[in-house]
């Protein structure tokens, strides 16, 4: 960012500044500080000046003649020039008396900000395909997770300009000047602004942006969930900020069913599957997707008991910040453990069809409905997914719980979910090859179908990720070495 005759500066609004006892002058910003000791008073009226309010280069210039002297103005302007390229200040672009946009920087330090750009009169700019608008604090707000600079349209007319760039082949400098009713040299610094915050790309930037490496495979939305869920070139929170704490309740680590029937579980006897088991070694050997099931011996419910112990059981430790906190097989982000299993059970000796929760605390089976509607629908689809042979004996859904995860993370909620169900997934493997079952995987299952099928909330429970598991037929089962006992 550059300073000019129409721009004026504020701290950015997730900043703070203090002055200390010692004189010093503080700025904070999440978890970042600058702290400028021995400051002028010109220096320092400038900095409580820029926390309160938006402040031309004149106003800057006033202020600190007033207080110490006209020959301190440069070195002013200097520290003020500092700041910005460090991204603690926003700028505001003015013209005719009004704001037309805001420059808000994501990052934070020395490298922070884009290098600014400026641009060719006779070149036609378009919106990238990057580019997120939204609402916020009745601005439009327009982002990409490529730039570390942030763009509001202040003025109706800006707003009007970037829905201009995002139709056929864009706009130019001269559609810019008549949009915005400004000199054209003052639309050329909007288009400098949205260049430099890459909300308006080339038409060559375009064509990279969705025809070659390394964007074109991105998604827009995929990018900024990327971008969003991992800290280094934005300062905004991620990790452990308990941002719901106080707004709502915390969910307790059990989730049960009320008023529905169930099926107790046999407990499995640990301490002889830890004997008869194969060595883990053996068991990721072995261990391949199976994308057939043996209907003539299909799995039993006892089988399935052992493999949701194996994989899911539950033990309740206690509060932690807040909120209830477990032991599951498995390893989760702060020990929430917001996975739950459910099972479309369609073959399984011992258990009718239908579709269950397997209630990991109490160790049981709660039966949400029958197998038939919503219920097939989910079931065909993970079927036609896994490319199975047949239609699978059991189809394991795992949900997640986001408030749990929600209610203490910030940031990247759903990309740890992700990791969780990807942790819970291998260890599915893992058990399911170990007891001799077929286990498979599944990308994508009907999450609406599932939802409507077990009656949860696809907003507070969402399916995250399916399992297919059911019996082996002989020449898929896993061959183990045979382990030859000495005296
Ligand atoms: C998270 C995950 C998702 C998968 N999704 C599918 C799927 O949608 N359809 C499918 O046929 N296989 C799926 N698979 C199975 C893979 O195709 C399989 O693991 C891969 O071909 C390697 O074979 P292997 O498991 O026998 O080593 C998935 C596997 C994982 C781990």
């Amino acid at each position: 960012m550059s300073l000019g005759g129409n721009d004026a500066y504020r701290l950015r609004p997730d900043a703070t500044v203090t002055l200390r006892e010692d004189g010093a002058v503080v700025l904070r910003v999440a978890r970042y500080r600058l702290v400028l000791d021995d400051v002028s008073v010109g220096r320092r009226s400038t900095l409580l000046r820029l926390g309160e309010s938006w402040t031309t280069d004149t106003e800057i210039g006033e202020l600190v003649a007033a207080v110490e002297g006209e020959t301190r103005i440069l070195g002013v302007q200097v520290l003020v020039r500092g700041l910005l390229a460090h991204s603690w200040l926003g700028r505001r672009l003015l013209g005719d008396g009004r704001a037309l946009l805001e420059l808000i920087p994501r990052g934070l330090g020395s490298n922070s900000l884009p290098p600014p750009l400026g641009h060719d009169a006779t070149t036609r700019y378009r919106l990238s395909r990057f580019a997120l608008i939204r609402s916020a604090d009745g601005r439009l707000v327009a982002e990409t997770p490529l730039s570390t600079l942030a763009v509001a349209a202040l003025a109706p007319s800006v707003a009007a300009a970037l829905a201009q760039a995002a139709v056929g082949d864009g706009i130019g400098l001269d559609d810019l000047t008549r949009t915005l009713g400004v000199a054209e040299d003052l639309a050329g610094r909007v288009l400098d602004d949205l260049l430099t915050a890459r909300v308006l790309v080339s038409a060559a930037a375009a064509g990279q942006e969705s025809g070659a490496a390394p964007l074109a495979p991105w998604s827009p939305t995929e990018l900024a969930l990327h971008e969003r869920s991992r800290p280094g070139r934005h300062v905004l929170p991620v990790g452990g900020t308990y941002p719901m704490r106080g707004r709502i309740e915390p969910e307790p680590l059990a989730r049960t069913f009320d008023g529905c029937a169930a099926v107790p579980l046999p407990e499995p006897d640990l301490a002889l599957v830890a004997k008869t088991d194969p060595a883990l070694t053996d068991v990721v050997r072995v261990r391949r997707t199976v994308r057939q099931h043996d209907d003539s011996n299909p799995i039993t419910a006892a089988q399935l008991a052992e493999f949701l112990h194996r994989v899911q059981r539950t033990t309740v430790l206690g509060d932690d910040g807040g909120t209830e906190v477990g032991a599951r097989p498995y390893p989760a982000g702060g020990a929430l453990h917001e996975l739950e299993v459910y099972a479309v059970v369609r073959r399984c000796e011992g258990l009718d069809p239908g579709v269950y929760h397997y209630e990991s605390v109490g160790h049981r089976l709660e039966r949400l409905g029958p197998l038939e509607g919503a219920a097939t629908r989910a079931l065909e689809y993970v079927t036609a997914s896994a490319r199975f042979t047949g239609t699978p004996q059991v189809h394991l859904v795992i949900t997640a719980r986001v408030a749990r995860v929600m209610w203490k993370y910030e940031g990247f909620g759903y990309t740890l979910i992700m990791k969780h169900a990807g942790v819970l997934t291998g260890l599915m493997y893992l058990v399911a090859t170990a007891m001799g079952l077929a286990p498979c995987a599944v990308g994508a299952g009907d999450s609406a179908a599932f939802a409507r099928a077990a009656g949860v909330d696809p907003l507070a429970e969402p399916s995250v990720a399916d399992f297919v598991l059911g019996s082996c037929l002989p020449q898929d089962a896993p061959q183990w070495e045979e382990k030859v006992d000495t005296l």
